[in-house]
């Protein structure tokens, strides 16, 4: 059985950057919901000699990724799972942030928790905005409906989130909403652990993607304050993801690596520096 790995938001960013990594010893499965994007970032990578294919499949969508991970284990043994897709304040309203997101992670985990085996790992990326984000501001509370009712889980979120004004909203459900995905991701391990297999969240600081490039406004306000001035290079995120998935990092497990070019150690305080 070859061995899979499944990158969602692998026709961009960090996503394929860590398909061009991860092709060298996985078949590469990249998924998202634009096919053409899909199939440019494959025919890239099949350039590179690496050995991939696209499946369109929106992460916010249960059936969808039902599909994907059922799929895939058709496919031979799923032995990493890179959760990249995500949407970022300037892509949608609050609510779509939290469909993507939040939810996106939940069906992520619960479909590949079911056909991962002993020595694979799941990823799901977070961001520093889970750190950034001042903590009391999020309903962790809430959190726990994830597990057996999405459905209320999500109708709560959305009435905390209705509680700031307009337009800090979408601000707000995005740092919300990776302060969650680092929250599951804990959470999981356990679950994982009973088959052998591996969960944790990675969170990125500014990196230069397609993403990065919508928010560089907010972004550049940060580098000042990061131990390294610049934005991070896709290949040092992926270089990260395919650490996480080797077996050199067989015991880490319900953890967040934070990456964010020592931003948060810099202590910034998001209110007083009106950076966010
Ligand atoms: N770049 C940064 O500075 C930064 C900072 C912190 C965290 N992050 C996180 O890092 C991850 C990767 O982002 P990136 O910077 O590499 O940005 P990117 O190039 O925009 O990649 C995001 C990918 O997510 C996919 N996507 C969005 N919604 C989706 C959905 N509903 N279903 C399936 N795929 C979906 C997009 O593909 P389609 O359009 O084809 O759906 C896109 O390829 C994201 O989770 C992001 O929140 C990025």
């Amino acid at each position: 059985m070859r061995k899979i790995c499944v990158i969602t938001g692998g026709g961009s960013g960090m996503g394929l950057a860590a398909a061009k990594i991860m092709g060298k010893s996985y078949y590469i499965i990249i998924c998202g919901r634009n096919t053409e994007k899909l199939e440019a970032a494959v025919n890239e990578l099949k350039a590179e000699g690496i050995q991939a294919e696209a499946y369109p499949c929106d992460v916010s969508d249960l059936a969808s990724v039902e599909k994907l991970a059922s799929y895939s284990k058709a496919k031979g043994t799923v032995a990493a799972v890179i959760h990249a897709a995500g949407m970022s304040p300037h892509m949608g309203d609050a609510k779509t942030i939290l469909e993507v997101n939040a939810l996106g992670t939940i069906y992520i985990n619960n479909a590949f928790y079911k056909v991962m085996e002993e020595g694979s790992c799941l990823i799901d990326v977070s961001s520093m905005s889970a750190y950034l984000t001042p903590q009391m501001v999020m309903p962790v509370g809430i959190y726990k409906y994830s597990r057996n009712d999405p459905e209320k889980f999500m109708r709560k979120m959305m009435r905390r989130i209705r509680f700031y004004p307009e337009k800090y909203q979408s601000g707000i459900a995005y740092g919300i909403s990776k302060n969650f995905v680092i929250w599951y991701a804990k959470q999981d391990a356990a679950r994982f652990g009973e088959s052998g297999a591996r969960v944790l969240s990675v969170s990125p600081g500014n990196f230069d993607t397609p993403m990065g490039e919508i928010e560089k406004e907010e972004a550049s306000a940060y580098v000042k304050y990061c131990a390294v001035k610049r934005a991070g290079r896709v290949e040092e995120i992926a270089g990260l993801f395919s650490y996480c998935v080797s077996e050199s990092a067989g015991y880490l497990t319900g953890v967040d690596i934070l990456c964010d070019g020592g931003l948060v150690a810099s202590g910034i305080n998001v209110l007083q520096k009106k950076v966010v």
